[in-house]
């Protein structure tokens, strides 16, 4: 539906078609037929959720859900990438095989600065990534207890992995059926680590000094936001309030099935966070939503992202469709990296979501194009195949209460 009497500006700045990318490794790879030019996407196979994003000397990390040996889901592996600038990827071998515990499902990984682990060599800190096992074996039996969480540590910079030897360190005792996700960060106040995962209709919380023994502190969901399906891939962290002296906590939380535009969607709440547990400063049947688009799910945010800033990567599809998208020999991609922060906007305040400035890196271009009326219909003869689009919408002579933009080719495709 279009609104009336807005006015709309558009400009497109031209994202560099080739990317100049370490990822090629021959000229016809990013020439594929619907290969994304921008986002981050496998060479080959099948990709879901980020994992594992962790910033150590000079190199995000990129760690993904990954089956290498197929275009649908299955056993879950950790594939690996990294990036210097966050536009520009470079792939690295897989880095977590399933082994006797099972297959490796989403988790996070931290750098251990103070040693807590006893993992690191020579005076240098491990990167050490909390996952979930998930053991088919146990699930098929009909077992509850089929996933549980342990640790694998690096002292390469992530080149090579080492499981530990006491996996898993947070077992499933309770028999929860979906026990999962783990995002672990370290707390300073209470000077200990905290891991925050999705068990079903909630998340749990539990605290640890060495990232190896573990005690639950609390838990929260239930009667909150929303519960069209199973929670998954939490995260937790504090942030500014744009404006406003003092931080928040802000809990995100992906849900498979519920968003608000059909299937897998990414929520979030506001509140406190004591080191235990977390206290939601909404009222519990509000819904906020990261995003209303359908390709953004189980996002998560960089451990010891420089700056201060507050890096996220999601994964760029729903479990709607996820496994019939017609790409390949690949499928799947992310999200661009984005910056969130909190805006104090005269309605409410909210989580903000844009792509990071480091995307100029590789725009080459710009287009100012004419000034449109509401229900206009921009046809350039040429479209670039790659660009980032400005809206500037004037809406103060409007009464509209929804704005809409429609995009669609030749073939009648929209
Ligand atoms: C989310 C998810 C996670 C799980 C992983 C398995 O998309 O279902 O809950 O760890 O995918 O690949």
């Amino acid at each position: 539906m279009y609104p009336k009497h807005f006015i709309v500006f558009i400009i497109l700045a031209i994202f560099a078609c080739k990317m100049p990318s370490k990822m090629a490794k021959n000229g016809a790879y990013y020439s594929e037929l619907h290969r994304p030019q921008v986002h981050f996407s496998p060479e080959k196979s099948w990709m879901n959720d980020p994992n594992g994003m962790v910033y150590y000397e000079g190199e995000y990390h990129l760690f993904y859900q990954y089956y290498p040996d197929g275009l649908q889901w299955g056993p879950m592996h950790w594939g690996h990438a990294i990036t210097k600038d966050l536009v520009h990827w470079e792939h690295l071998p897989i880095a977590l095989y399933p082994d006797s515990l099972g297959l490796i499902f989403s988790g996070s990984a931290v750098v251990d600065w103070k040693n807590t682990t006893g993992f690191g060599i020579n005076g240098k800190p491990p990167l050490v990534a909390m996952f979930t096992h998930h053991k088919v074996e146990a699930e098929k039996a009909g077992r509850h207890d089929f996933q549980y969480q342990s640790l694998a540590y690096s002292n390469d910079k992530g080149r090579t992995w080492t499981k530990y030897a006491g996996n898993p360190v947070i077992p499933n005792p309770n028999n929860i059926h979906d026990f999962r996700d783990t995002k672990v960060f370290w707390h300073e106040e209470s000077q200990r680590w905290v891991v925050v995962l999705a068990a079903g209709d909630h998340v749990e919380f539990y605290n640890s000094p060495d990232l190896k023994s573990w005690t639950k502190t609390g838990e929260f969901g239930v009667g909150h936001g929303n519960h069209g399906g199973v929670w998954e891939c939490p995260d937790l962290f504090r942030m500014n309030v744009e404006g406003i002296k003092g931080k928040r906590w802000v809990l995100l939380q992906s849900i498979g099935t519920g968003a608000p535009n059909g299937g897998s969607g990414t929520q979030y709440f506001f509140g406190e966070f004591d080191g235990k547990t977390f206290i939601n400063e909404n009222p519990a049947s509000e819904e906020r939503w990261l995003d209303f688009g359908c390709d953004n799910y189980a996002g998560v945010t960089w451990s010891d992202a420089p700056d201060g800033r507050r890096l996220f990567i999601g994964w760029m599809s729903n479990w709607q469709y996820a496994q019939k998208v017609p790409t390949a020999p690949w499928r799947s991609a992310m999200t661009t990296v984005c910056e969130l922060t909190m805006k104090n906007t005269r309605a409410a305040v909210l989580l903000s979501r844009q792509p990071v400035k480091e995307l100029d890196l590789i725009k080459t271009n710009t287009i100012n194009l004419p000034t449109n009326e509401p229900g206009g219909v921009f046809a350039p003869n040429a479209m670039p195949s790659a660009f980032d689009m400005e809206l500037n919408v004037n809406l103060s002579s409007t009464t509209a209460k929804i704005l809409g933009y429609r995009f669609s080719n030749s073939k009648g495709e929209e």
